[in-house]
């Protein structure tokens, strides 16, 4: 008799199993039960593993009285080893079918698995640790995994270097508003809301750097698009100037994009998303000025003065007939953050964009060109009424061989969201942090 990791070894994955199918040979298969019904002498079994699922029959008469005995105890989410014979079959809902020669148990459940069908989300929450077996979440985060290596790719083939900033830090990295605090050895510190300002040091040894870390935001907002925990992808450009950084911008949104479309048929297909939709985003994207905005705005009714920042409401109105995303850009100074310059051809506005998704799914992207000389940064953060001495290391970087440079930061979470058309952020992530929750 083999033993357990003998029949590990040798084992197939469902996938490649179901292609060797025409073989008529003894596959092993390990996964877990994923459905079962018994239906008098015969066991039917639906078995997943992270390829797939297949459907697997037990016959009383091909397996000892000790296999059919532990057959029958399993519990779904029971951690199983089954090995037989797939064969084609009409009537299997996957289309083959493994009969049953050899059963072996890994794990049986000592209890049942406490997700049945209909749940509250409350609950799918509290049991986030089991709820992540679901096939709505097993497609989500494979998506999310491959929705990370297109990123890392495409930056890649356009030479930059992946770095690592802190992300306990002394400094506010935007508005400072929604920090964590907490105790570091006596010393107030904060958990790090952009790695911005450490990219920015990077682009003087690297030149074209990008981090793809945890950004942490205390926002009181209990909305579908806010997470307190979100990943950040943030590019920093040495020598671009701000369409620069839109065109880096739409050139990444579109890789990524089309990367999944042409990839994932089997997560196209389980949310029922349009592949020629993703196909059609490609740049260049709409771009409309911040003034412009506020213009449209008031045409379709809202009541919008010019320096008032743009609500969910607002983004909704401005994107819903959009199949593409959209740039708003050079935005009055007061609603953003101190590193932005100013706009020479209009003094009320910096030199900035927000991406826009379509359909209201909300801001991907916010981006800008960086002021890079030591006064004009220290005059804005005075405006700002920022402490200088915690932002010296900063400002340094302007006295040292300044040079003009751009940057942006894109909540991967809230593209996740758009891509693939779902209700609510929290499903983006493994285990959300949201305003209620911190646990599982
Ligand atoms: O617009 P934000 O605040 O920009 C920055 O942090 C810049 N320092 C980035 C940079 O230039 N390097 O945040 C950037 C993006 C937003 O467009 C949004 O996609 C995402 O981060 N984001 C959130 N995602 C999920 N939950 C939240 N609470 C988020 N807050 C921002
Ligand atoms: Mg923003």
């Amino acid at each position: 008799m083999k033993s357990i990791f003998e029949k590990i070894n040798s084992s197939e994955k469902i996938d490649l199993a179901i292609k060797k199918s025409n073989k008529n040979q003894n596959t092993i298969i390990l996964g877990w039960i994923y459905r079962k019904r018994t239906i008098g002498k015969k066991i039917f079994i639906i078995l997943r593993d992270v390829t797939g699922t297949i459907q697997c029959i037990a016959d009383k008469s091909n397996l000892t009285q000790k296999e059919w005995i532990q057959l029958n105890d399993v519990y779904i989410e029971s951690s199983v080893i089954i090995s037989g014979i797939i064969k084609k079959d009409n009537r299997s809902p996957t289309g083959f079918e493994l009969t049953i020669m050899h059963f072996n148990v890994l794990s049986n459940n000592n209890k049942q698995f406490p997700i049945t069908e209909y749940q509250s989300t409350e609950f799918l929450l509290d049991v986030r640790h089991l709820w992540l077996r679901s096939q709505k979440m097993i497609n989500i985060m494979k998506a999310r995994s491959y929705i990370f290596k297109y990123a890392r790719e495409f930056l890649d083939k356009n030479n930059f270097f992946e770095v690592t900033p802190p992300l306990i830090t002394q400094t506010a990295g935007e508005t400072g508003a929604n920090l964590f605090e907490f105790n570091y050895f006596n010393k107030k510190a904060y958990l790090t809301e952009s790695s911005q300002l450490y990219e920015e040091a990077m682009i003087f040894a690297l030149e074209r750097v990008y981090s793809f870390a945890p950004s942490f935001r205390a926002e009181k907002s209990r909305t579908t698009k806010h997470l307190a925990e979100y990943w950040h992808l943030e590019p920093e450009i040495a020598y671009f100037n701000n369409n620069q950084n839109m065109e880096l911008q739409e050139n990444l949104v579109s890789y990524i994009a089309h990367e999944f479309a042409v990839n994932n048929e089997n997560i196209l297909n389980f949310f029922k998303l349009d592949k020629n939709y993703l196909l059609n985003i490609k740049p260049p994207f709409k771009r409309i000025s911040y003034e412009e905005s506020i213009k449209i705005l008031n045409k379709k009714g809202a009541d919008k003065k010019w320096g008032d920042d743009l609500g969910v409401n607002d983004e909704r109105l401005l994107t819903e007939n959009e199949l593409s995303p959209l740039f708003i850009y050079n935005w009055p100074k007061e609603i953003k953050a101190f590193y932005m310059p100013i706009n020479p051809d209009d003094q009320r506005t910096v030199l900035c964009s927000d991406l826009q998704a379509p359909k209201g799914f909300g801001e991907l992207i916010g981006g800008s060109e960086r002021i890079w000389d030591a006064d004009t940064l220290i005059k804005r953060m005075q405006e700002k009424k920022l402490n200088l001495d915690k932002y010296s290391w900063y400002i340094d970087l302007r006295r040292y061989g300044s040079i003009p440079h751009s940057g942006f930061g894109l909540g991967i979470e809230r593209l996740i969201k758009w891509l693939l058309n779902l209700d609510h952020i929290r499903d983006t992530i493994p285990f959300p942090r949201l305003i209620n929750r911190v646990t599982p």
